[in-house]
Parts: structure tokens; C-alpha cells; sequence
């Protein structure tokens, strides 16, 4: 099932009481809570809560909440988009070059010259070849990263084909967790894994958001990379900023140009700041540091 977006949009003042009241109300249930900037002319900002399961429970219980405020403003329940990732993937047919990094399939190893970091994938039913527009900007920001940090341990979440997790492990030769939501793209992602011979630096786990202990046992990364859509990474802020070792980098990508502002500010508000933003094919990159 997918994600549902739960919101109520307000000026600033009152959107921060009605996020700090959802805060506290939903921490222990660990569902994901935003706010962030919606509208910088009117100065309205966006407070959302993203749930899977029970949303009218959970509608029913956002309002109990905000009932303390006198007259709240009106919640809105809107699904979030899905798309479609199989298709996306089947369309990474030609070797890719990014930098070091060449991303070919299996027919495409003679293409290898001295110095590459090769990544083989078999487009599988994962997204993830290095064609797309946000992949390719996210091996882009890796390799910039990579030139002047050396983190000891990475995350790649939202991994689908694991194709940046394994352009990390062979590029720093260090430990990366590589999880998805989907179960079917982390099996692929496994393969992709051991197709690469880095088994024993990829783990790979399924998990939506940062919902499983494994993330809680392996924090803090230097680096985490997350390519899923604008929303949700808004959504996964406050567990992005738990997750990031002081210092590390932040590689954001599956954002829309238009989508851009939104997304820093929703991760300025947890203590990120802005590095770097790259365009391609009207999707952006974005390098932020804590
Ligand atoms: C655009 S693909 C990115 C794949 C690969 N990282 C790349 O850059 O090519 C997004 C992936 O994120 C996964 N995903 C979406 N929402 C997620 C969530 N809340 N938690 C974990 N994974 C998620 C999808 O299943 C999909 O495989």
C-alpha cells in the first residue's frame, strides 16, 4: 500500500504550534511529520504527517490533537504519488558514464576502460541504471562528495537497483546499507550486490522510511543518498537529521525543479544547510551537510 499525505496549511506561527502539537502526539507511533514553507508570497507553510495504514484513525486522531488549538485548519488527505518504477527502469537499455562511474549492463563489459569504476546492473524490475535523470545527478554529487570527505559508512535508501550504493562501496571501499520499501527491488538490489562482487560491504534490508532497528544499530552515516520523490523526503527529514553523523553530507534527489525550495526548507528547519544543487532533464540534485 502506498504513502497518504495528511496536511494543514497555515501561517507560520500557528503552523509551528501544530507541528510541535503532532510532534509530540505521533513520536512514539514513528510516523513522519514536516513543515515547510508552501507558499513564500502569502508566508504559508504546510504541516503534513505521512501514514500508510488506518488513515482515518489517524485523521481522527490528528484532529483530537489539534482540537487544543480552538480552530484548527482544515485537514487535507491526498494519496502520494506513485510511479512507476519498472518502467522507468526497462528504459536504462545503453551503458551510462558519469564521471568515473560507467553503469552498463552485462552485454556492455568490453566498454570498461582503465580507471572506470564499472557498476554492472541488470535492469530487473528496480529502478535505478544510471539513465534517469536523478540517478545519474546522484552518481554525480557521490563522486564530488567523495573527492573531499571520507565517510566511514554510508546509507542508500530508496536503493532500487542498489546501483549508488555500489558506485560508493566501489568508489570508497566502505561499509553501505542499501534499503528499500519494495521488497522485489531489494532482491534485485541483492543481485546487483554480488553481480558487483561487494557483498561484503552492501547489506541490503527492506524498509520503508527509517522503519526497522537495523537503522538504529548502524547510525550514524557520514553519507546517505536518498533518491525517492520531493514529498516523502520532506516527510523523512527529522529522521534524515537523527540518522547523519555531524558534518556528513546529504544527497537528495527524485525532486522536481519546482519542488526544490520546498525540499531545502522542510531540511533547513532540521539543522541542514545547502551546498550544491544540480539540474538535469528537469529534476534536481541536491548536496546538503549538517
Ligand atoms: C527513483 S528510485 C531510486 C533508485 C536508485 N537509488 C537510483 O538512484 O537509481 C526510488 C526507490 O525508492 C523506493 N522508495 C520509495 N519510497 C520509499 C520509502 N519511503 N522508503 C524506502 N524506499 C522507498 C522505491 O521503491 C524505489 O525503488
Amino acid at each position: 500500500m502506498g504513502q497518504t499525505r495528511l496536511y494543514l496549511t497555515a501561517a507560520r506561527d500557528d503552523a509551528e504550534a501544530i507541528f510541535k502539537l503532532l510532534d509530540a502526539r505521533f513520536d512514539d507511533e514513528g510516523l513522519p511529520i514536516s513543515i515547510f514553507e508552501a507558499d513564500e508570497e502569502r508566508g504559508l507553510f504546510e504541516v503534513s504527517l505521512y501514514a500508510e495504514d488506518d488513515i482515518e484513525a489517524v485523521a481522527a486522531r490528528m484532529r483530537e490533537t489539534l482540537s487544543a488549538l480552538g480552530n484548527p485548519p482544515d485537514l487535507t488527505i491526498e494519496p502520494v504519488p506513485d510511479i512507476d518504477w519498472v518502467s522507468h527502469s526497462l528504459a536504462g537499455l545503453k551503458p551510462v558514464r558519469v564521471g568515473r562511474f560507467l553503469v552498463h549492463g552485462g552485454h556492455d563489459r568490453q566498454l570498461r576502460r582503465p580507471g572506470d569504476i564499472a557498476i554492472e546492473i541488470e535492469a530487473g524490475l528496480a529502478f535505478g541504471t544510471g539513465h534517469h535523470g536523478t540517478t545519474a545527478g546522484c552518481l554525480k554529487a557521490i563522486a564530488r562528495v567523495l573527492q573531499s570527505e571520507a565517510p566511514r559508512q554510508a546509507l542508500d535508501l530508496g536503493a532500487g537497483s542498489a546501483v549508488l550504493a555500489i558506485a560508493i562501496a566501489r568508489a570508497a571501499r566502505i561499509p553501505v546499507l542499501a534499503t528499500d520499501i519494495d521488497p522485489i527491488a531489494v532482491r534485485v538490489a541483492w543481485q546487483n550486490v554480488r553481480l558487483n562482487g561487494v557483498e561484503r560491504l552492501v547489506d541490503t534490508q527492506t524498509a520503508p522510511g527509517f522503519h526497522h532497528r537495523i537503522f538504529a544499530e548502524r547510525r550514524p552515516f557520514e553519507l546517505i543518498v536518498a533518491n525517492i520523490l520531493a514529498r516523502p523526503l520532506m516527510g523523512l527529514a527529522p529522521d534524515m537529521a537523527r540518522h547523519l553523523a555531524p558534518g556528513g553530507s546529504l544527497i537528495l534527489s527524485g525532486i522536481l525543479e519546482r519542488q526544490r525550495r520546498a525540499v531545502v526548507a522542510a531540511y533547513n528547519g532540521q539543522g541542514f544547510r545547502h551546498i550544491r544543487t544540480d539540474a538535469r532533464e528537469g529534476w534536481v540534485t541536491i548536496h546538503m551537510k549538517r
